[in-house]
């Protein structure tokens, strides 16, 4: 299975940055959301990681324009019919997410590999929304923000995933350049497991008055060496993100530890999502 053409739904934080990789490694990029504005602004964004690349000097400007160039923003869903990868990173909800391959089982051809990048929700669950032949190329391909940056790909395969759709997978990873683990078709899979419970307790430390939000993230960075601290993490990923992800863990696995704090439900109640929003654990410049 050769990839030449992906078709990325959802250009958002994560969207944005799967477009960007794969347009980095030669990759013609359909970059689709159902609202032309948000496509391009998408792709503006993508626009503006690479001038930042160019401005640090790790990119030249003709490499910078054959990038961009290979990617089109659109809200036509009917342009993945010349796909051989679609890679959606839409809205971590199995409603929305099923709608969204439902209608993209239709219109693409039998033997594009549909890849999802939910952070979460069960590969097989999804699966279900698509036909019985395309599951041998269903697959969760979970990159991590920003993806341009971040070097790892977790891999998760369905009961039908193939081997030739691994293969392919790993293949665009070695690519890129990015690490693959396989992790097991369980909620969260390896790597929210773990993080998810360790923004909790940072939540649940502010909650019980354990310190400030700016000394709960100092103890992670200067303490642990992590490079963000829990709070400041959240806020990064998004508070409607992680209380999505929390919901599937407490509800696939049971334990407590995984309950989603009522700090992070009031700020989502609130609209306070994080930094796009300007507002969440920390507050942020708009803009
Ligand atoms: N897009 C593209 N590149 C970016 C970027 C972005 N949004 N933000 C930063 N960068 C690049 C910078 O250009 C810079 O590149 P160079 O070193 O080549 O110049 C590099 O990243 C470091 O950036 P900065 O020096 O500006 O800032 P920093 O040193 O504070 O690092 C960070 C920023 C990379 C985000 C760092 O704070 C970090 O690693 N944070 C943790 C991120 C993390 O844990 N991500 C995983 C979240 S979980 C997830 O995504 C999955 C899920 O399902 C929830």
């Amino acid at each position: 299975m050769t990839v030449e053409r992906v078709f990325v739904a959802g250009a958002g934080l994560m969207g944005h940055g799967i477009a960007q990789v794969h347009a980095a490694i030669g990759k013609h990029v359909v970059l689709f959301e159902p609202d032309a504005a948000r496509a391009e602004a998408g792709r503006e964004r993508i626009a503006g990681n690479l001038d930042r690349a160019v401005a640090k000097g790790r990119l030249d400007a003709a490499e910078r324009n054959a990038t961009l160039n290979r990617i089109e923003a659109t809200a036509d869903a009917g342009r993945v019919a010349d796909a051989d990868l679609v890679v959606e990173a839409v809205f971590e909800d199995l409603a929305v997410k099923t709608t969204l391959w439902r209608d993209l089982d239709g219109r693409a051809p039998k033997d594009t590999i549909f890849a999802t990048n939910t952070s979460s929700i069960s590969i097989d669950r999804l699966a279900e929304a698509v036909s019985a032949d395309r599951r041998t190329r269903f697959v969760g391909v979970h990159f991590f923000s920003p993806v341009p940056v971040m070097p790892l790909i977790e891999l998760i395969r369905g009961s039908a995933t193939s081997d030739e759709t691994e293969a392919a997978v790993r293949g665009l990873a070695a690519e890129m350049g990015k690490q693959v683990i396989v992790s097991a078709d369980r909620p969260g899979f390896i790597v929210n497991r773990i993080l998810m419970p360790f923004l909790g307790e940072g939540m649940r430390t502010l909650e019980e008055g354990l310190g400030s939000a700016d000394d709960i993230d100092t103890g992670a960075k200067v303490g642990l060496n992590h490079p963000m601290g829990p709070l400041e993490l959240a806020d990064f990923i998004g508070l409607d993100v992680c209380l999505g992800i929390m919901r599937v863990l407490h509800d696939g696995l049971g334990q407590e530890h995984f309950r989603p704090p009522k700090v992070l439900e009031d700020l989502v109640a609130a609209g306070h999502l994080g930094q796009k929003t300007g507002r969440g654990f920390h507050t942020y410049p708009r803009g």
